[in-house]
């Protein structure tokens, strides 16, 4: 089923590449520039989205044995996870429930047990509370009511989501709409990872629009894409979720990869497209993520996390490199050439354009930004902030998004 998608959206691509056009979004669309710096929005932002959606925040290969953990901010939430012996892996607020104090403070291990550091109480890897040093000082008390906070978390697509909220009745497959069908096509669950980076940036809409759109390709990216690189971009709609094409014809350009060219397959048979060629381009993951291909040092992806800092303006992204294979020694130099390079584009490029919309803006005496036809992603996105930011409980959350289209995008076949 989702092969024959990748089949569709490859024939889409190249029927537009081929008579060098594209789709477009029905309108311009207006969006208030304020959305990027008011602080009001960005504290609805926090509860709303990143405290009641399913945010990505691990590929299972960060944690691939029985009692790896990890451990990770998002949204000023501390977030433990980790594999039991059952190889689930379950998700808790980092946090002991004696006094507070933050349970895991290295990124990754390896434990069966964690121990506070503070006074020493125990949980296992089912967060429940199994150790509490001079229990008898607590009185009667039954360890079985301070386990950790559990959080709903979800595994699929080798992927890990998490809702930050213990009392969630949000459906994650629901909220997932298909897409996750699409990205199991990658096969992660096989894959290994590699490295990571973390960075700071700009509010973390301002960040994430970059993502969204090929149109700054050739220009913000001329020095290091080439100033020959596409600026076309057609984009595949699951619920929130969105997949990035173009349909630029130039064979073997050094963008393939990344911005998905399907100019290497274009004059193949149908039955000769190869799955990683099908694949490339960029899967973004609503909210906040981007799954984009590379090729350096062997197959691979780089996920791109953005997440809220502290305020309005500022925003973490955290790259995490993970390959089909652990690159052999004579291709570590060439994967780690690439992750440097994907590192500075963002930061030197994009994030340093960001910062100056961050700083310009508010004062521009700009009301509203726009978003041409041509950057259908970036509308689409931003209408889906503002779907979820207007319902009220997890309920509604949970009819918008099983009400959602799948495959959006995607020409129908007359025989379908
Ligand atoms: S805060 Fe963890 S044992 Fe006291
Ligand atoms: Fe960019």
């Amino acid at each position: 089923m989702s092969r024959k998608n990748l089949v569709d959206i490859a024939r889409h691509v190249i029927g537009h590449g081929k008579a060098g056009t594209m789709e477009q979004a029905d309108d311009v669309m207006k969006l208030k520039a304020s959305t990027y710096y008011d602080p009001d929005q960005f504290d609805q932002e926090l509860d709303k989205i990143f405290h009641r959606l399913p945010i990505l925040v691990a590929a299972g290969c960060e944690l691939p044995n029985a009692g790896d953990f990890k451990s990770i901010e998002v949204a000023g939430s501390s977030i433990l996870l980790s594999r039991g012996k059952d190889m689930t892996v379950r998700a808790f607020m980092n946090t002991c429930t004696h006094r507070g104090a933050a349970l895991a403070r290295e990124d990754y291990g390896n434990k069966s047990r964690f121990t506070c550091p503070y006074h020493g109480w125990t949980f296992n890897q089912k967060g429940r509370l199994v150790g509490v040093a001079a229990s008898q000082d607590f009185g009667d008390f039954d360890k079985a009511d301070y386990g950790l906070k559990a959080l709903p978390t979800h595994e699929k697509a080798g992927l890990i989501w998490v809702v930050i909220n213990p009392d969630s009745t949000l459906d994650i497959p629901t909220f997932l709409s298909g897409y996750d069908d699409m990205l199991a096509n990658f096969g992660f669950d096989e894959w290994v990872y590699v490295s990571k980076r973390t960075f700071k940036g700009p509010n973390w809409k301002i960040a994430y629009d970059g993502y969204l759109e090929y149109y700054h390709i050739p220009t913000l990216h001329g020095a290091t894409f080439g100033t020959d690189s596409t600026n076309r971009g057609l984009y595949y709609a699951w619920g929130p979720h969105q997949h990035i094409k173009s349909p630029a014809m130039e064979k073997g350009h050094s963008a393939t990869e990344t911005l998905g060219y399907m100019a290497d397959i274009a004059d193949k048979p149908e039955t000769d497209w190869d799955n990683d060629t099908l694949t490339f381009g960029v899967w973004t993951v609503f909210p906040c993520t981007s799954i984009a291909c590379f090729a350096g040092g062997g197959r691979g992806v780089m996920i791109s996390q953005i997440l809220p800092g502290k305020t309005v303006e500022e925003s973490i992204t955290t790259q995490y490199y993970i390959m089909e294979k652990m690159p052999v020694p004579e291709d570590i130099d060439a994967a780690n050439a690439q992750f440097d390079f994907l590192q500075e584009v963002v930061m030197r490029e994009d994030y340093a354009t960001g910062y100056t919309i961050q700083q310009s803006l508010p004062k521009s005496g700009m009301d509203h930004i726009l978003l041409g036809r041509n950057e259908l992603g970036n509308q689409r996105f931003h209408q889906w902030c503002a779907k979820v930011l207007a319902a009220d409980t997890d309920a509604d959350l949970n009819t918008l998004f099983a009400e959602s289209e799948r495959g959006v995008g995607i020409p129908k076949l007359a025989a379908e």
